[in-house]
């Protein structure tokens, strides 16, 4: 079994390229969710405590299986602790041996980030170019780049009540993309925005964005809400907004739309890809992808990092499941 670690990951990304590896990924990504249908899918299995979330996220074809485990502890980051890690496994269905072994805190980012891009690519305008964050942790970065493959952006305006995690997301984008303007207040930071992305951390029903914050024809990727009493949009704007989401059953419980069980879903993200439904049809609509994350998205990750892995050398070879001369005999090869 291969075993990808952190220091594999930023010697896989630093030898493909950041911006050419979002490239692959959001191909890939493209790709999967227009063959929905040969995937065996389901909720993620979540363990919920008072202060955050466990889960357990799996999904397979006929050829591969993966899943990843993964947290969301809001409070982490302030006993130095990241907010999200994860850790995914690809299995080869035919025999159900590990095939690899994956740190997977650092490509949550990065397929999060491609999901946003994908869902951008259909529901935002074409001219998008001034990008509007609240949130400037974790996972903000990537959000970003990736977005700026799909628009041509020319300003981020962002915002964060922590001003460090704001000076450390300046200091990571300098030079990276065209203009950074930090704001006073989420409602700054989204003014006049093309595109919005929400990336707060808080186990509460926050409302960080509103309809009158909004100009027409804005897409708003809101991914910081994904898990149940814990959204970033006031429910109202979800009656104004052409709703897309990643997988119904799941994000029902866990992304804004729990605060609306009754408002209309315009589509899953895979219908829109697959051209079955139409993404935005006209520069006026606000349009929202409630993104929760889903297990088709590390699927997609762990077998293009496992096929890069491959072209690349990277990675070791790890024993974990044992080589018998007698696959009857297991007690022989332990005693
Ligand atoms: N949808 C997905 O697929 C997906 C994937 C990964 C993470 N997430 C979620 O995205 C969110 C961000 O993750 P992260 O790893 O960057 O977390 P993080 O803790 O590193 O960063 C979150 C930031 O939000 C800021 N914040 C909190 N409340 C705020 C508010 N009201 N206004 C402005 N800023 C505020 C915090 O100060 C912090 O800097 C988390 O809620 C996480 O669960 C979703």
């Amino acid at each position: 079994m291969k075993l990808i670690t952190t220091a594999d990951m930023r010697q896989l990304i630093k030898r493909v390229g950041l911006e050419h590896f979002n490239k692959l990924l959001l191909e890939a990504l493209q790709q999967d969710f227009s063959r929905w249908h040969e995937f065996q899918l389901s909720p993620r299995h979540a363990t919920h405590y008072p202060h955050g979330v466990i889960e357990l996220m799996p999904c397979a074809d006929d050829r591969l299986y993966a899943y990843k485990y993964v947290n969301g502890h809001p409070r982490n980051t302030k006993q130095g602790k990241l907010c999200v890690v994860a850790v995914g496994m690809l299995a080869e269905v035919d025999t159900g041996y590990p095939l690899l072994m994956c740190e997977m805190t650092w490509l949550t980012a990065l397929r999060t980030a491609a999901t946003a891009a994908l869902g951008a690519h259909y529901l935002a305008r074409r001219e998008s170019e001034v990008l509007g964050i609240i949130g400037c942790g974790a996972q903000s970065e990537f959000q970003v780049l990736a977005l700026a493959g799909v628009c041509p952006l020319k300003a981020i305006r962002y915002y964060d009540l922590d001003g460090a995690a704001m000076a450390k997301f300046a200091r990571n984008l300098s030079g990276r993309v065209p203009q950074l303007i930090a704001c006073k207040s989420g409602a700054e930071a989204v003014q006049d925005a093309d595109l919005i992305v929400t990336a707060t951390a808080a186990k509460c029903q926050d409302r960080i964005l509103n309809r009158s914050m909004i100009a027409p024809g804005t897409h708003i990727h809101a991914m910081g809400g994904d898990c149940p009493g814990k959204t970033e949009l006031d429910p109202a704007l979800l009656d104004q907004v052409k709703i897309v989401v990643e997988y119904q059953e799941q994000s029902m419980h866990e992304g804004e739309v729990q605060n609306r069980p009754d408002v209309t879903i315009h589509a899953e993200l895979w219908e829109i890809v697959s051209g079955q439904r139409p993404g935005r049809e006209n520069d006026h609509e606000l349009t929202l992808f409630d993104s929760v994350g889903f297990a088709l998205e590390d699927y997609t990750a762990l077998r293009l990092v496992n096929r890069l892995a491959e072209e690349h050398g990277i990675g070791s070879e790890s024993a974990m499941i044992p080589v018998l001369d007698d696959p009857k005999d297991l007690f022989g090869g332990l005693v």
